[in-house]
């Protein structure tokens, strides 16, 4: 419920991937969000009020002298009491209008007697987007202070390819969700490790763990939202990248450090979510071992390096904070772990509640006390980890 309380208008225009919009508004309402639509009466011919009106519980405006209106002002009414406005799918006309303040349907005077910022996530045919005249339109949207989500590049509704699709739904409500975010650590570089490691063993096969990634992504979601620039260490994991993230992929301990020691120095926070392996394989086999190749074959185990050891212990390196995964006496081996590896801020979690699924309980040992968070999902932990981790670098 990341958009609680935060009320929202919606505008619809007329465009094939009006049908997302109505993916979009469920996304919206299920994040906590409080959307009133308004659309145009082109949109209505793809998808109709009465999804929208379904989706979001209040009644849906098309025309801009609706008598539902008491006081005949419902573009006044509906821009005006919301934090936000977002025209998704928004087509090249309406582009065009708005940045030349016509003012000729409901949307279009909604966009220009609004007191709320506007986001719009562009849909249309390649060309058109491409066309001189709307990139005069977008750059002017800009420049007046309009944000700008997408558009996507890739197939078009037309058969052809190219820049001009609206962006997922998804990822419009991530970028809501970041417009919502203080920037806490704008301007700051973060570093994050993020997955299991996979130590080979031969051609196919190797050492790793139940680690997801999904505590990581969260936190590197949730630094990207505060303004952070983030690059996210990952090992193998089915996650997608957070929208904004750059993302290195690794497979293994050495080459999580490899990629982690070539950017630590340059960062300002480096935040180890990693359930790294302690040990790889010394005698990895080039091909996959036989099982008829006679006796059982014995592993033999070298020590990997501790990365997050090694960039706390880099001199004028980046605030260092580290995680640890527990069976049982978190605060004893948390602080034992803190100490060892020389970080400012270790965060503890119980094994069965940290390694896979959404929800984790984090307890945070820094050098004022121990903070217990209480139990939540991992999106929202990361978003109060990021606040502590700002308040304890002094940007907030
Ligand atoms: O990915 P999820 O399914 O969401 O699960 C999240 C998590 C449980 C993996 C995560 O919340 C977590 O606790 N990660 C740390 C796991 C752990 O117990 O690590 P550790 O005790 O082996 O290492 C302590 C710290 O040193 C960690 O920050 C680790 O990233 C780092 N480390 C460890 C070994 C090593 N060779 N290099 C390291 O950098």
């Amino acid at each position: 419920m990341e958009l609680k309380g935060k009320r929202i208008a919606l505008g619809v225009t007329g465009g094939i991937a009006a049908y997302k919009a109505a993916e979009l508004l469920r996304l919206l309402v299920k994040q906590g969000a409080e959307v009133r639509v308004a659309m145009t009466e082109g949109a209505a011919h793809f998808v109709t009020a009465t999804t929208f009106q379904a989706l979001s519980g209040q009644p849906v405006f098309i025309d801009q002298w609706d008598a539902r209106m008491p006081n005949a002002m419902a573009h006044i009414d509906l821009s005006r009491q919301v934090d936000l406005m977002i025209v998704a799918p928004a087509s090249a006309d309406f582009l065009a209008r708005v940045a030349n303040g016509l003012a000729d349907n409901l949307l279009t005077t909604m966009a220009l007697a609004r007191a709320c910022p506007l986001l719009v996530a562009p849909a249309m045919n390649r060309q058109m987007w491409e066309n001189p005249a709307t990139r005069r339109n977008v750059a002017r949207l800009q420049a007046d202070g309009i944000g700008l989500l997408g558009p996507a590049v890739g197939e078009q509704a037309c058969g052809e390819v190219g820049a001009g699709r609206m962006l997922e739904p998804e990822d419009i409500v991530e970028a809501v969700q970041a417009f919502f975010t203080p920037r806490l650590l704008a301007a700051k570089k973060v570093l994050l490790t993020a997955g299991p490691t996979f130590e080979a063993i031969d051609a196919v096969r190797g050492i790793t763990n139940l680690s997801s990634g999904r505590m990581g992504y969260a936190l590197a979601r949730a630094a990207r939202h505060a303004g952070a620039a983030v690059t996210l260490v990952s090992g193998p994991v089915a996650l997608p990248t957070p929208a904004g993230v750059e993302r290195i992929n690794v497979r293994s301990a050495l080459e999580m450090q490899t990629a982690v020691m070539a950017r630590a120095a340059a960062s300002d926070i480096f935040i180890a979510v990693a359930a790294v392996a302690d040990y790889r394989v010394a005698n990895v086999a080039g091909h996959k071992l036989k099982k008829d190749a006679g006796g059982i074959p014995a592993l033999e185990l070298v020590e990997n390096p501790d990365i997050l050891a090694g960039v706390a212990a880099l001199e004028n390196g980046p605030f260092c904070v580290g995680f640890a995964a527990e069976s049982h006496d978190l605060e004893k081996h948390a602080q034992a772990k803190r100490q060892k590896k020389k970080v400012p801020l270790l965060v503890g979690n119980l094994i069965q509640d940290g390694f896979g699924g959404d929800e984790n309980r984090l307890v945070l040992f820094d050098d004022h006390g121990i903070h217990p968070l209480p139990p939540a999902s991992k999106t929202t932990l990361a978003r109060q980890l990021i606040e502590h981790i700002a308040h304890l670098t002094g940007v907030a």
